[in-house]
């Protein structure tokens, strides 16, 4: 069973995603924190984010390894680049405010496909991002393409990095600005997959979010068991 959830930064994918797989015992891969390594390494080397053969360069030799936390810190995910440990350092407004550019490079989507459809292989698999339903994983058994306003992303944004209302303004602008940029790319950009199911978190709880995805794997889960019934 792979449930893709696709939808625009700060919509609640990720506690979404975790939440649910570890609850199910599904395996959970945010697919967002390799476009933030490549991003955070791009700065690193001091390459160009319109640089084309300088993404191609960086994404074709990076080493990115992805796995439980071993830091209690709010983390999902240990994020090591290198061999060092960038978890947190993915999550600083200097990625935030490049991502979606390197994010928009050719080289970079099609070196990281790969090592995002092999997460998948034979487990029950709970994918976030922008193209998992379109482009990643088009087969995914449930597509949930997850929303809310920008106003109220911003806000949770903003409490889950401890930040002050000051900032709301600025945090909504930003946000806005990597989902028109996310939106508008050439390649694998974010759109809602036909197939997918608009699932709407503005005013309503993790709880609330986590229980209906949770209602719909339940009657694909049911659905795909009563089709096994009746081939037998
Ligand atoms: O957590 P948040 O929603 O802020 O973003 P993220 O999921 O960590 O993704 C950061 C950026 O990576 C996005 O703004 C996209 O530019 C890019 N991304 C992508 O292009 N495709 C994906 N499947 C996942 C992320």
């Amino acid at each position: 069973m792979v449930l893709a959830i696709d939808g625009p930064a700060g919509a609640g994918k990720s506690t979404v995603a975790e939440r649910l797989a570890s609850e199910l015992g599904y395996f959970y891969f945010d697919t967002g924190v390799l476009y933030r390594a490549v991003a955070l390494r791009s700065i690193q080397v001091g390459a160009d984010v319109h640089d084309e053969v300088a993404l191609g360069e960086i994404v074709r030799d990076i080493s990115i390894q992805v796995g439980p936390p071993t830091i209690e810190d709010g983390r999902q995910l240990d994020v090591l680049l290198e061999g060092e440990d960038v978890s947190r350092e993915i999550r600083t407004p200097a990625v935030d405010a490049i991502v979606s550019k390197v994010a928009a490079s050719p080289a970079v989507r099609a070196g990281l496909i790969d090592l995002q459809r092999q997460q998948i292989q034979g487990r029950g698999t709970i994918m976030a991002g922008r193209d998992i339903g379109t482009v990643v994983c088009p087969d995914a058994d449930l597509k949930v393409f997850l929303t809310a306003s920008s106003g109220e992303r911003a806000l949770r944004r903003l409490r889950q990095v401890g930040g002050s209302e000051a900032e709301l303004a600025a945090t909504r602008a930003a946000l806005e600005e990597r989902d028109r940029q996310d939106s508008s790319r050439a390649i694998s950009p974010l759109v809602r997959a036909d197939d997918a199911v608009d699932v709407d978190s503005d005013g309503r709880s993790i709880d609330e979010v986590v229980a209906t995805v949770r209602s719909l794997l339940r009657e694909r889960l049911d659905a795909r068991a009563a089709g096994a019934r009746s081939d037998a």
